[in-house]
């Protein structure tokens, strides 16, 4: 089986999982992942090839030093040997909030030509892990991909997957492209969705329900700002309103950004509903994770996922694998149906 050529954009905290992750399961057993094997490649099968970002301490370094570089705070779980893969200078559009002025610093660097050096890399598909809300910088690596005749996996909540026009254009490419809003392995919406189903399944209507979410890496600091929070916000609750078949009080979104937390995501989960008798059920749980490996467990799947779809010649938005993967699909389906739907596309049964 060949190997799988990838390129990522933004080298934060998820890229910082990820590269570990790849380095961690070509050595160590299958412990602690959903899937060993798809379609019969495994993790260790992932090469990074093209790796861009804007930060001074990241550019120019290459992608097994940049991964540690502050602002990021993924720990360090294994030693990565270098990877011949230099960072190169993005473009910078929208990628800094205004919360993060401080943390992000702008290397000083001429922007890269990103299509070229797409092409250059031999990259098959680019994933695009740029901070939330930066709508401008997502679309612009979405485009410089189309350019390049690679695949797209937008792990950020802009809508590139679910988005119409951006749906057309992969499709007369001819290329696959899978989001939006990476779902982590142990992730906060999909725990949240997995609460109140669970829930409604035991004949317990949900009325009102909320996420808070604190945590310290870049990311945390970046939903501060108003505009990004509200936009991460709506993804999120639209997705977990899509869990039960009522209409239901939902909030759920960064509450605040903690520097101490390092890497460290903390959700309280709070659940308000009527069981038998019209009698009050109240759930008030907290879970704490690892932001960067939480993701990075996820995309090790949505990177072979892609592999598949290449490999099948499925073009356009993957519509079945996505709801599995990501919290906000170009379709959605129930939630007991996405690993099924996810099943199907993985051994062939459907096309995209
Ligand atoms: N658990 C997870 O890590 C997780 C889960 C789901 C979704 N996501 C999404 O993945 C994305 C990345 O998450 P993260 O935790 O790694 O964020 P992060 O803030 O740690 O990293 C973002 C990186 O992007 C870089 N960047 C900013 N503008 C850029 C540009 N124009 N071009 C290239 N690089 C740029 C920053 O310098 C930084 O290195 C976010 O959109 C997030 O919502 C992450």
């Amino acid at each position: 089986m060949s190997g799988i050529k990838v390129a990522i954009a933004g080298i934060g905290n998820l890229a910082s999982g990820f590269v570990q992750g790849i380095q961690y399961y070509s050595k160590n057993s299958e412990e602690n992942i959903a899937h060993p094997r798809l379609g019969g490649y495994e993790i260790k099968d992932i090469k990074i090839v093209a790796a861009f970002d804007i930060d001074e301490r990241k550019v120019g370094k290459d992608l097994s030093e940049a991964i540690f570089a502050y602002p990021n705070k993924m720990p360090k779980v294994i030693d990565v040997p270098e990877q011949d893969v230099p960072v190169k200078m993005g473009p910078v559009l929208d990628g800094v909030a205004e919360t993060a002025e401080d943390v992000l610093k702008v290397a000083s660097e001429k922007e890269c030509d990103v299509t070229e050096e797409l092409k250059q890399s031999g990259a098959e598909m680019l994933i695009i892990a740029t901070p939330s809300g930066a709508v401008q910088s997502c679309e612009a690596y979405a485009q410089a991909a189309l350019n390049a005749g690679i695949g797209v996996i937008n792990a950020t909540p802009t809508p590139i997957a679910r988005n119409t026009k951006w749906a057309r254009e992969f499709r007369l490419a001819k290329l696959p492209l899978l989001g939006d809003d990476l779902q982590s392995q142990a992730g906060g919406t999909a725990f949240h969705k997995g609460l109140i189903k669970l829930l409604n399944d035991i004949g317990v209507k949900v009325a009102d329900t909320y996420q808070l979410d604190v945590s310290g890496g870049l990311e945390g600091l970046t939903t501060l700002d108003f505009e990004r929070r509200n936009y991460k916000r709506s993804v999120k609750e639209h997705s977990i309103k899509q869990a039960l078949d009522y209409d239901f009080e939902v909030a759920a979104g960064t509450t605040d950004y903690l520097e101490f937390l390092g890497s460290t995501r903390i959700g309280y989960y709070w659940v308000e509903g009527k069981g038998f008798l019209g009698q009050t059920v109240k759930l008030d749980i907290q879970m704490e994770s690892i932001d960067g490996s939480n993701g990075a467990a996820s995309l090790t799947d949505a990177v072979r996922v892609m592999k598949i779809a290449l490999n099948k010649v499925a073009t356009g938005p993957l519509v079945s694998p996505a709801p599995y993967l990501f919290k906000a699909p170009p379709v959605v389906i129930p939630l007991d149906k996405t690993p099924q739907a996810f099943d199907d596309f993985i051994t062939g049964k459907v096309l995209l």
